[in-house]
């Protein structure tokens, strides 16, 4: 068994989740301080992303030292004190990895790009200009507009999946691919115990460069991601060659027994299997389709149940991520968003594999209400119009008062209009029904059940109706050997009643994620809205 097998995982999105020094931006020795809380909230694995030395161009997702550490957010003494302490604690922690681009600002591409016959001239990726002088295919980047930039000292353009001041790395250039296992290695060494891979998808492309199929009309003032999606992404992601990197990686991590945790962002099953399941790429694949269903049991089962075929023990399930809304305000806001988002989060800690909460997903955050003016994320303010990431991204508020506990300055990005509050960790400590006090009663129940923890077999109980329901056996049962997850998914199609589900046996109920739910002998009532995990007499 590996030690990821059976934890649960949170994300710490660094500029706003504590600030240590008042200078705004959240930072390394602000975690260190936060680690109790997380420890007590029950989680075992936390995700720090990007905390090097960066432009900030894309708030830290474009990186100028991959061994070093931003001022900002501390030093790399702080990383190994705060991977230390989570140690202590019995946490693990999972650097952030960014290869498919670095900062244009990256000594490598600053010399890249001073001549064309520069020493790290092909660690970046350079083409000709098309015929008509234009760039060299019709790829575009994830942020809108193409995804090349003409370059006029050397007359060439070069290419980049993001924005222009993330130039992509060329793997096809046997010394970037060595530098990279050079640089995971160094991490692995200074004793974190994994990697999160960004765009874990994206790093080769075809090595023609053909342009993608269009499939949907082109509309240069929509949304990037609508841009984005008029393309089959056919040639510029999700190229074979890519496992091959993994495999070699998969061997470095072993010497240190590190994870390996990529964001293989496809969202078709098909697509993401092929990074896990011959167990030699990567060990575990975040699912992102658990981020794009609406709060519509037809939508939900299917989504799940097609995962969990694949062997649902290779994925993590993210509640949310720093990259999309919030689930409570996915599944409706408000009270009623933050219960449903509970529920959800309780039926990802019923499968095999790794649930992920987003920090503030505990406190039933949703996404914050901002200004106009307050935009900071690339996304929006180069997209007029374009939502972007901010509303997401607010700092956690961690007890009332003018910074929340997050900082004593100003923070880069407001806390959002929207009641904050209400919602801080101090005013939910200790009060029992809290979204806080239940993310931990249900966290408690995940580890006091070894069925849920890993090993167990996985079987589906519904196939229709508005309940999902999930049932793990352990082959030599035990205590906790055998327990089902379920989950009411309520008030879409208007039906608000409770529901029934007979269980395969007996059972007691562990954890509810809102009140109402009981079981009487086999029969399990489940009000909409609501999750339960309940343990079954053998
Ligand atoms: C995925 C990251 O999660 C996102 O925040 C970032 O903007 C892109 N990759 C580019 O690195
Ligand atoms: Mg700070």
């Amino acid at each position: 068994m590996t030690w990821w097998q059976g934890t649960v995982g949170y994300e710490i999105y660094v500029r706003s989740f504590a600030d240590s020094d008042g200078d705004g931006f959240g930072d390394l020795p602000g975690i260190r301080a936060r680690l109790p809380y997380l420890a007590e909230l029950g989680v075992d694995l936390v995700w720090i992303t990007p905390f090097y030395p960066s432009p900030q161009a894309d708030h830290g997702y474009d990186v100028s030292d991959y061994l070093g550490v931003e001022p900002t957010y501390g030093t790399v003494d702080d990383v190994t004190k705060l991977v230390d302490d989570a140690h202590r604690l019995g946490l693990r922690v999972v650097v952030d990895l960014v290869p498919n681009h670095s900062s244009s600002e990256h000594p490598w591409f600053v010399d890249a790009r001073s001549s064309a016959d520069a020493r790290h001239r092909d660690w970046y990726v350079w083409r000709d200009p098309a015929p008509d002088g234009g760039p060299p295919n019709n790829w575009v980047s994830n942020f809108g507009g193409p995804a090349w930039t003409f370059d006029e000292a050397s007359g060439q353009y070069y290419m980049h999946l993001f924005l222009p001041e993330q130039p992509d790395l060329n793997w096809a250039n046997d010394e970037v691919r060595a530098e990279f296992v050079r640089i995971i290695d160094t991490w692995f060494a200074r004793g974190v115990d994994g990697i999160r891979i960004d765009v874990a998808h994206s790093l080769i492309e075809d090595e023609h460069f053909r342009d993608n199929p269009v499939i949907a009309p082109y509309d240069p003032t929509a949304p990037p991601g609508e841009r984005f999606n008029a393309f089959e992404h056919l040639h510029d992601q999700d190229q074979d060659g890519v496992l091959e990197i993994y495999r070699g990686w998969r061997e470095v991590a072993a010497k240190h027994d590190a994870m390996l945790l990529g964001e293989v962002y496809l969202l078709e099953t098909d697509r993401l299997r092929r990074y896990v399941e011959e167990r030699d790429g990567l060990h575990l694949a975040f699912a992102f389709a658990t981020l794009h269903s609406g709060w519509d049991v037809d939508e939900i089962r299917p989504m799940l149940a097609e995962l969990v075929a694949v062997g649902g023990e290779h994925f993590a399930w993210p509640l949310g991520s720093h990259d999309d809304p919030r689930a409570a305000t996915r599944f409706g806001g408000g009270e009623v968003g933050a219960r449903r988002a509970r529920a959800y989060f309780t039926l990802l800690c019923a499968l095999p594999g790794v649930p992920f909460l987003y920090q503030g997903d505990e406190l039933g955050l949703d996404d914050g209400v901002l200004e106009d003016d307050a935009a900071q994320d690339p996304v929006a303010v180069r997209n007029p119009g374009a939502a972007g990431r901010d509303p997401v991204r607010t700092p956690i508020p961690w007890e009332p008062g003018p910074g929340f506990g997050f900082t004593e300055g100003t923070p880069w990005l407001p806390f959002g209009t929207n009641r904050r509050d209400l919602h801080t960790a101090a005013a939910q400590q200790g009060v029992a029904g809290s979204p806080l006090e239940r993310t931990r009663d249900l966290l408690r129940a995940r580890r006091e059940l070894p069925a849920l923890r890993g090993g167990a077999a996985s079987r589906w109980l519904t196939e229709d109706g508005a309940v999902v329901a999930i049932e793990r056996t352990l082959p030599d049962g035990g205590p906790g050997g055998h327990v089902v997850g379920a989950l009411h998914v309520g008030g879409g199609d208007g039906d608000a009643t409770p529901a029934t589900l007979e269980l395969p046996a007996a059972g007691r109920l562990v954890y509810a994620s809102h009140d109402g739910a009981s079981v009487a002998g086999t029969v399990l009532t489940l009000p909409a809205d609501t999750a339960v995990i309940v343990e079954l007499s053998s």
